[in-house]
């Protein structure tokens, strides 16, 4: 059987995973889609690293993104970022390759112009690593729930808040030192920006509530606030009310002061009672709560981030997407018919 070809572009932490695990679960993933995958190439920004442990042969690594896109079936896209990923994964479709993606920045960013590159050139694109990593999120959302009608979606949708947040609520320490202790750990970046300020989670709501909601929402219809100014006074407030603090996405179906239908789509750090599911979300972990009309209350529950879970959600839709290829057939297209205007805060 002729291989499908599959273009790897990112040789970092995710990358690494992904290629690893195509290697050592080949045949495996042979069975399961009907055709062997092999991977044709690896993008990487600089060529000579010693990476041996992936298991591939040396001449795959290549610095040549965009001649690899044109070789593929499918594309797999885990540098993140605006550019160079977007024209990547444009031409790749140009190319008729299907993509799988992580990147939530250009998805929250600039989504319609990938669903409609992929509509336009009949390709796949999924993207279910781009939120909440290992969870499988996007696909229940899109494709379980499509008969039924989303009320909201609440989540903890980054780890590294979940992190510091929990770690305050245990030790009373405050807001600096815990995140200080966080970057120690590995837990926060060395520059934590974009999530203590919520710039990742608001993107990560842009893409559920364009989902749940079945509209365009992008990051700068999110209202954000992150957690820079919760203090140790607050989170020792929070547990004399038996609550404590997260930081929640809110994605959710609201009627506005003018009675008209619309979406809020809010990142902040809110109280919530112990007795509610999202409290018992500790450390690192994500997890996302479904409200919706038929299936009641959803939760959704593990690893947001990290090599391995977020490749298992990246080979999850390869598969998906490869086995569209062997059938002929092709995996759920986007829709945004409802088109529901996001509300600014305080309308809603
Ligand atoms: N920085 C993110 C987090 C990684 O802390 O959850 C996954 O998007």
């Amino acid at each position: 059987q002729t291989p499908l070809r599959v273009a790897l572009l990112g040789g970092g932490v995710v990358g690494g995973s992904v290629a690893r695990l195509l290697t050592s679960q080949a045949d495996d993933l042979a069975q399961r889609i009907g055709r062997p995958l092999e991977i044709v190439g690896v993008a990487v920004r600089r060529e000579g690293r010693d990476r041996s442990d992936l298991g591939l042969d040396p001449s795959v690594f290549t610095t040549d993104a965009e001649d690899l896109v044109t070789r593929a079936d499918i594309v797999v896209e885990v540098i993140g970022g605006i550019e160079p990923a977007r024209s990547l994964i444009l031409r790749a479709m140009e190319h008729g390759a299907s993509v799988v993606t992580a990147n939530k920045a250009l998805l929250a960013e600039d989504g319609p112009t990938l669903y409609e590159a992929a509509a336009e050139h009949g390709v796949d694109l999924y993207y279910e690593a781009a939120v909440a990593g290992a969870i499988p999120i996007l696909r229940p959302i899109r494709d379980s729930l499509a008969g039924d009608s989303i009320r909201r979606v609440t989540g903890i949708v980054n780890g590294t808040t979940n992190f510091v947040l929990d770690a305050m609520d245990t030790t009373g320490a405050g807001f600096a030192e815990t995140v200080e202790r966080a970057q120690a750990l590995g837990y926060a970046e060395a520059d934590p920006t974009a999530d203590v300020e919520g710039f990742d989670a608001a993107a990560k709501a842009a893409i559920l509530s364009s989902l749940a909601f079945h509209s365009r929402v992008s990051s700068a219809d999110v209202h954000r606030e992150g957690i820079t100014e919760v203090s140790a006074r607050d989170i020792a407030a929070a547990q004399e009310m038996d609550c404590t603090v997260k930081l929640l996405a809110i994605c959710e179906r609201v009627v506005g002061a003018d009675g008209r239908e619309g979406i809020s789509a809010r990142v902040h750090p809110a109280l919530i009672p112990l007795s509610h599911p999202l409290a018992s979300v500790r450390g690192a972990y994500n997890a996302v709560f479904v409200e919706a009309e038929g299936a009641g209350d959803l939760m959704f529950y593990g690893q947001g981030a990290g090599g391995d879970p977020t490749a298992s959600a990246v080979l999850g839709d390869l598969v998906a997407v490869a086995r569209a290829r062997v059938t002929g057939g092709r995996g759920p297209g986007e829709s945004a018919y409802a088109d529901l205007p996001v509300l600014p805060m305080g309308q809603a």
